[in-house]
């Protein structure tokens, strides 16, 4: 059952009849270019129609115009000034994809009316609006007006068959990748927990070339010590796993280690949150969402890249048998931890995910991704997720990601002495630090603790995981950060970017 009623995006190159006709548009001159499709009388009462309506062709602004030609309607899109850079055309589509999700005429999409976007601009129109157009509507009774499976397609018109194939094989897997993303932070916890995580996955990633799942279970994980995440499941009648998705493309590529916080409900334990807005902890497993929905893209678009990603999955309850803040227990790296609050779950679970991650597979680097702290929204607001690292050279090309995808980060740092701060009385480490500011830092540094030699980063996505208000690409809510990024991020990694300063570990 699909979790969402969306437009499929298709490529042609005449508009169906009776469609919505969308023309974005930086000027009234360029409605020239629409020729193909409009003849002189539509063009001109279109040319009148913005005039009268003193139109400013901004960035984001529209104009419904209907009774021309054949059209249902004609939605013109103010394109603002060039460059059109892809994350601009992935706006316009997912503005188109907002704009026409009420309506049930088939939309076509014209760029001709922006020559300058370049060929490849149905590429990222068509990304934008799978993105855009995301809803998550699985357990509303379905509209007997508007059955499922219905939807009138969105058609790009005039792109050349090399765009087309390019976005069935990139923008498309981006576009699931999210979505798959999207579904599970969006699912209940009565739905969604750790064995459910595992099996939605497994479903995903079936008969995709090149791409393994591994899973360990509790008696597996007893096995390799890993008591960190065990802490953490053991309040739950619903255990722990942790769950390894790798993918290998063609070529020698330096391997990526990729490890998400997957807690699929946090009520805190024992250390028990208040009651107000505890529904949202639902989606205390966006990192790990993020970092499967970044295999799958990468592994459905066939990437010339290496990578491997650890989702480590548990619910925390408070229970009889749940941990007790004070409880002493010792992490798959050998490490003691003294847990002082329960509800520092992420930086536990995490910190067996990452020592895993190094001893057993070796990455060139290693990036955790976490819903950690509350902390680092109070630093951020929502249009920036939190970035730490050590490492000069990973900070920058992740930083780099983020501006070219949109997915912003904002490095924070992380002082030597959190070492000092995170010392314990009876163990090697505390996990929070009580009354401690900055709360973000000591939950990255402890993380960091687990991770002995490889270049390592960690993204706290706590900010950004839960949006107010829509962007063109992220509906309002849940928001599915990280794939975007992480996708950009893993194509274009270099290994061994210099770092002088590392020379203890993290
Ligand atoms: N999952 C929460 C962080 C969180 C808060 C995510 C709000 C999204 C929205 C995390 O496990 C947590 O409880 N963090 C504590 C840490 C504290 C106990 C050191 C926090 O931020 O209060
Ligand atoms: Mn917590
Ligand atoms: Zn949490």
């Amino acid at each position: 059952m699909p979790a969402a009623a969306q437009r499929p995006v298709q490529f042609a190159a005449t508009a169906p009849a009776g469609s919505d006709l969308v023309l974005p548009l930086r000027n009234a001159d360029h409605l020239g270019h629409a020729a193909a499709v409009l003849d002189d009388g539509s063009r001109e009462a279109v040319r009148r129609a913005l005039a009268s309506a003193d139109f400013d062709f901004e960035r984001g602004s529209t104009l419904s115009l209907r009774g021309i030609g054949p059209w249902a309607r004609i939605l013109v899109m103010g394109m603002g000034q060039p460059p059109f850079e892809p994350k601009v055309l992935q706006d316009l589509g997912g503005t188109i994809a907002q704009e026409t999700k009420g309506s049930r005429e088939p939309v076509a999409v014209l760029l001709q009316t922006i020559p300058s976007a370049g060929p490849q601009a149905g590429l990222h129109v068509a990304t934008g609006a799978m993105l855009g157009g995301y809803s998550f509507d699985r357990y509303k009774s379905a509209d007997p007006k508007r059955p499922a499976g219905a939807e009138a397609p969105l058609v790009i018109l005039g792109s050349d068959a090399a765009t087309a194939q390019r976005y069935q094989r990139e923008g498309a897997a981006l576009a699931e990748g999210t979505n798959f993303a999207r579904d599970l932070i969006r699912e209940p916890a009565n739905v969604l927990y750790p064995e459910v995580f595992v099996e939605r996955t497994r479903q995903a990633f079936a008969g995709v070339r090149g791409a393994s799942i591994e899973v360990l279970d509790v008696p597996a994980m007893e096995r390799l010590g890993m008591g960190a995440i065990l802490s953490v499941g053991k309040g739950s009648a619903r255990p722990p796993r942790m769950l390894i998705v790798r993918y290998r493309g063609t070529g020698n590529n330096p391997l990526v280690g990729l490890a998400g916080k997957g807690i699929t409900f946090d009520s805190g334990g024992i250390s028990l949150k208040p009651g107000s807005g505890m529904w949202a902890m639902k989606g205390d497993m966006a990192g790990a969402a993020a970092v499967v929905g970044t295999v799958l893209s990468l592994a459905k678009s066939q990437a010339p890249v290496n990578v491997i990603g650890v989702a480590a999955l548990a619910e925390n309850m408070p229970s009889g048998s749940a941990s007790r803040p004070g409880d002493v227990v010792r992490a798959y790296n050998g490490k003691t931890i003294e847990i002082l609050n329960t509800d520092a779950e992420g930086r536990l679970v995490l910190a067996d995910a990452v020592a895993y991650l190094e001893r057993q597979f070796r990455p060139a680097a290693i990036v955790d991704i976490a819903t950690l702290t509350g902390a680092v929204s109070t630093a951020l607001g929502d249009e920036y997720a939190g970035l730490f690292s050590r490492h000069e050279g990973l900070a920058a090309q992740l930083s780099a990601a983020g501006t070219a995808t949109g997915e912003e980060l904002w490095r924070l740092p992380l002082h030597p002495n959190y070492a000092k701060d995170m010392k314990s009385d009876i163990a090697d480490l505390q996990n929070v630090v009580e009354g401690g500011a900055p709360g973000a830092g000591f939950g990255a540094h402890f993380i960091g603790e687990f991770v002995a030699s490889t270049p390592w980063a960690h993204l706290d996505i706590a900010s950004v995981d839960n949006r107010s208000s829509a962007l063109p690409t992220v509906p309002e809510g849940l928001s599915g950060f990280g794939v975007r990024l992480l996708d950009r991020f893993v194509r274009d990694f270099r290994p061994g970017a210099s770092n002088p300063s590392l020379t203890a570990g993290n």
